[in-house]
């Protein structure tokens, strides 16, 4: 059972030491700049959020700060990142766990082998990996050891692969769509246990997803996507409430919601497509597709900037943002 948890912090204050700081993050694939300009902080205990359309370059940023990028592609940063993947490092649980998991090994014996990949001795593998399935809220973690992938739902194979996470006592923990494959009520009952884990864990969660609803559950900060770029910033409730880029009204806009399905209101989609790596236009990326555009948009980008000087954790890309 994973115990009930608080509902996100709102804007509390950030604790000082982050787990994970990257600035002037680029990605490329050769010449063809995937993203470029990321600057991320992940704190111990809370939750940022990474959203964004699909091909935006959040799941190759997310990879980036772990040097778990495909070949071919490379990545480049102001400073190092202060985490790398691996043991007290970064890890990272993605969309599909049965994926991820080996069909003709017990979740046991992979749970062991990743409790030696972090260097535990072997003689503590057996009360570890037990501990490790009772902290993902696995009911008889003895009978779940002895079963293969195949054996168990896809939310038991998911809290699996979170204890395989786990096994490296990562400081902050990346999780790529995690939910995108599950039915949802098994996704809320996921994303329940991660919020539990930052919590109660005080780890650094950075949460990729497209969906907007999950944000506003249970992140406490965001950044907004687009074209590899971020282009908003800020406290969840914030973001949400007040969207100051064009592009996060959009995405909002865009979100489908019972009150629309009563009044069978039109879902305002995005007209136009991301561009994609090496089509970019000069100016905003968004300018094409914004009904706010101006001329001015189109001429040079603006760089991620504080909204006022009141609100510092308050950031956007646009040069006409929303009032
Ligand atoms: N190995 C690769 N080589 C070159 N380009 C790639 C490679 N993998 C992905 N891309 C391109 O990089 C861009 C960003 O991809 P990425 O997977 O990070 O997007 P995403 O925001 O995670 O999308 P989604 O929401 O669909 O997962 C896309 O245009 C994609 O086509
Ligand atoms: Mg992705």
């Amino acid at each position: 059972m994973t115990p009930s948890v608080p509902s996100p912090a709102s804007t509390s204050a950030a604790p000082a030491a982050p787990a994970l700081a990257v600035r002037d993050l680029a990605v490329h694939a050769g010449p063809v700049e995937i993203a470029a300009h990321v600057n991320l902080t992940l704190y111990p205990g809370r939750m940022l959020a990474l959203v964004g359309e699909s091909g935006c370059g959040k799941s190759l940023t997310a990879a980036a700060l772990g040097d778990l990028l495909p070949p071919g592609l490379t990545a480049t940063a102001a400073q190092p990142s202060t985490l790398r993947a691996g043991p007290r490092g970064l890890a990272y649980v993605f969309q599909d766990p049965g994926v991820h998991l080996n069909p003709v090994l017990t979740v046991g014996t992979q749970l062991a082998e990743a409790l030696a990949a972090a260097a535990v001795p072997r003689r503590q593998h057996r009360d570890r990996l037990l501990d490790l399935l009772a902290r993902v809220g696995l009911p008889d973690p003895p009978r779940v050891a002895a079963s293969y992938p195949h054996q168990l739902s896809g939310g038991m194979q998911q809290r699996v692969m979170i204890a395989m996470a786990l096994a490296l006592s990562p400081r902050a923990l990346v999780a790529d769509e995690p939910t995108t494959a599950l039915d949802v009520t098994v996704q809320a009952k996921i994303l329940q246990l991660l919020r539990h884990l930052q919590l109660v864990e005080n780890l650094a969660v950075l949460l990729i997803t497209h969906n907007l609803g999950v944000v506003a559950q249970v992140a406490d900060d965001m950044a907004v996507m687009y074209a590899g770029r971020i282009v908003e910033q800020g406290p969840v409730p914030d973001v949400l409430r007040h969207p100051a880029h064009p592009y996060v009204r959009a995405l909002l806009r865009a979100l489908p919601t019972l009150h629309g399905a009563d009044t069978a209101a039109p879902l305002h989609e995005i007209p136009g497509r991301v561009p994609p790596p090496g089509a970019r236009p000069p100016g905003c990326p968004f300018a094409p597709r914004c009904v706010a555009a101006q001329p001015d948009c189109s001429l040079a980008e603006l760089s991620l900037r504080p909204l006022s000087p009141l609100s510092p954790d308050r950031s956007t890309a646009c040069l006409h943002p929303l009032a």
